[in-house]
């Protein structure tokens, strides 16, 4: 939800933050804007739109400070007003996150002051207050803005009368890039990566004094913070398509390395050393969206082997009512970006309960991350087409070597860890042979999709949809298989593909029933299965056949061609695959 990145150095920062922009437009791509500080003078450019409307309005701007804004709308429409920066008399800043109390700030600010407001946004009240309380000292002054906002928020604020940038964080990333004799500080490294790899994350309440020589970290009250520089693992190509028409499409086909990325190393410490397993009685599983479905598929694997009884929550939902929670109960938040601002309160809710937590997060150093303080990281590498793929793979090898860690029997983890080390070349092979396109082809005019199967793969054909509907925007539905009867089998008929999931298990008779009574319907059927016979031959209109896996990694190779699926006919049918309408990579607001 909005990107940040910004630059204080020796070199022209203009090209630097809008190439930034770029690589953060996954965070936010309707109107985007920079400031930069020329002699004692802010100059703002913005623009509603993509990076590309903002680049045509720059014409040879230089500056050493400059600071850059890539929006996904919350508070009023994306337009060039609303775009950021948001200025006061000298003061340029940029936001990602919300101000609640903006409402009632703007009317004092209004009526009891005089001060002017441009735009609709929340974010504009922040430059206002930096400028309220300016008497020469900008730091002062930011910091006295910072005791009156609530909410979530990353700030990067210029003065005309300063070479100082100010920055502030609050529930919304921000990370410092410590260049030779440059800093940047943006929502995720991506940004920067080609100018350097150390990196200082800020942690809830702190700020940054960026000069030209020197930076300065601090507390909310001013006393100063020492943090250590950390470096960042992957290169400059984890973040470009390297060839791919899409990163959707690269993140697709990455799934055997990031798989093998997920589980290396984490066979015999699993990074969960601190927590008694021995202690909790229940795990409680918080995420959201795809992550959501990733901790459904783990359910379905730690009660069936385990048998310890795991809830799973949409975080949104568990914050607001009254979830019942003890302190014996291990709460784990899945998170791509470690940032969803819905998950991120669900930990700390829990957190509160005396719950033990933990994370599984792709995003090192991101807020959920930090507040869990334990966990598994993906190590999937970036994630940037907004739909999530690999993250979604690598979150059930997590949720696995979470079941290996609590179950106690030792010729179960044999069996698993033998498995777990065939899965990436059975993956590669699945990529490497698969003939998606001619169905994606045959379906892509399908006014409505039903994505169906039962026991562990239903949060998979529930993925699947998802995945469709995001990229493609083709109405579809995941259902489990057995539920059809109740009620959406009214929408089958001749136009209506059915993908079906069916592999080769104890229920395959069921799924194989459920499949007849679409066919009987005249629905059209795809199915998903490890082994073709004469029934599946004699049902299916099209069949993907993908790898005989055990039984816990089957969501994983039956996700790779509903991926697929949803890519192709998103690309075929001209949709802008990595940045879908209305939608951001980080939903950093609730
Ligand atoms: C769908 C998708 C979203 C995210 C959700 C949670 O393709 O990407 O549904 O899964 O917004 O995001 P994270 O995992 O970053 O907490």
């Amino acid at each position: 939800m909005c990107g940040i990145i910004a630059y204080l150095g020796q070199k022209n920062g203009v090209p630097i933050v809008l190439k930034g922009l770029k690589r953060l437009e996954y965070r936010g791509y309707d109107s985007a804007g920079i400031a930069l500080k020329q002699e004692n003078n802010l100059k703002t450019i913005k623009a509603k739109g993509k990076i590309e409307q903002l680049k045509a309005l720059i014409n040879g701007e230089n500056s050493n400070i400059v600071i850059g804004h890539t929006r996904w709308a919350t508070h009023g429409e994306p337009n060039h007003i609303n775009a950021h920066p948001h200025t006061s008399e000298g003061i340029a800043i940029v936001h990602n996150g919300i101000i609640e109390n903006h409402a009632s700030l703007r009317k004092e600010l209004e009526h009891k002051y005089n001060y002017k407001f441009q735009s609709q946004t929340d974010s504009e009240v922040i430059a206002h207050l930096i400028d309220f309380f300016y008497d020469g000292d900008f730091e002062d002054a930011f910091r006295k803005m910072l005791t009156k906002i609530d909410g979530a928020f990353g700030i990067v604020a210029l003065h005309k009368n300063h070479n100082q940038m100010i920055c502030a964080r609050k529930g919304s990333p921000l990370v410092l890039g410590i260049g030779e004799n440059e800093t940047f500080v943006a929502s995720d490294p991506s940004p920067f990566l080609d100018h350097t790899k150390n990196v200082v994350y800020l942690d809830e309440k702190q700020m940054v004094i960026i000069n030209p020589d020197s930076y300065q970290i601090k507390d909310f009250n001013g006393y100063n913070l020492e943090k250590e520089v950390e470096k960042i693992s992957y290169g400059i190509e984890s973040i470009q398509k390297q060839g791919y028409k899409h990163f959707m499409l690269k993140e697709i086909n990455e799934q055997n390395e990031t798989i093998k990325n997920c589980f290396r190393g984490k066979i015999k410490d699993i990074e969960m050393v601190s927590i008694k397993k021995e202690n909790f009685q229940r795990i409680v599983l918080v995420a959201c969206g795809t992550s959501y479905y990733a901790a459904l598929v783990g359910k379905y694997i730690i009660e069936k082997t385990t048998h310890l009884p795991v809830l799973v929550e949409h975080a949104s939902e568990f914050r607001y009512r009254q979830p019942m929670l003890y302190p014996t109960d291990l709460v784990v938040a899945i998170s791509q970006s470690g940032e969803t601002a819905d998950t991120l309160e669900a930990i700390r809710l829990a957190k509160k309960i005396g719950c033990s937590t933990a994370g599984m997060v792709n995003v090192t150093g991101s807020s959920i991350a930090k507040e869990c303080g334990q966990g598994i990281y993906l190590h999937a590498g970036p994630e940037i087409g907004v739909a999530s793929t690999k993250a979604f793979t690598s979150q059930i090898i997590a949720l696995n070597m979470l079941n290996l860690y609590i179950n106690k029997d030792p010729y179960y983890k044999m069996k698993v860890i033998e498995e777990i080390k065939k899965l990436p070349d059975q993956i590669k092979s699945l990529l490497e042979n698969q003939n998606i396109k001619p169905i994606a082809e045959k379906y892509r005019n399908a006014k409505y999709f039903l994505f169906m199967a039962r026991d562990i793969n239903y949060p998979v054909a529930m993925e699947g949809a998802l995945k469709l509907k995001e990229i493609s925007y083709i109405p579809a539905e995941g259902y489990p298989a057995g539920e059809m009867k109740h009620g959406p089998i009214a929408l089958i008929d001749s136009e209506v593909p059915s993908v079906f999931i069916v592999t080769k298990d104890s229920i395959f008779p069921k799924v194989i029933s459920n499949m007849e009574e679409v066919k009987s319907r005249k629905g059209k059927i795809i199915c998903i299965c490890d082994e073709i016979n004469e029934e599946i031959q004699r049902l299916a209109d099209d069949i993907i056949v993908v790898p005989q896996v055990k039984w816990e990694f089957t969501p994983i190779v039956n996700v790779i061609p509903m991926q697929l699926i949803a890519y192709h006919i998103a690309d075929m049918n001209g949709k802008n695959v990595d940045q879908p309408k209305n939608l951001a990579k980080s939903c950093t607001v609730e």
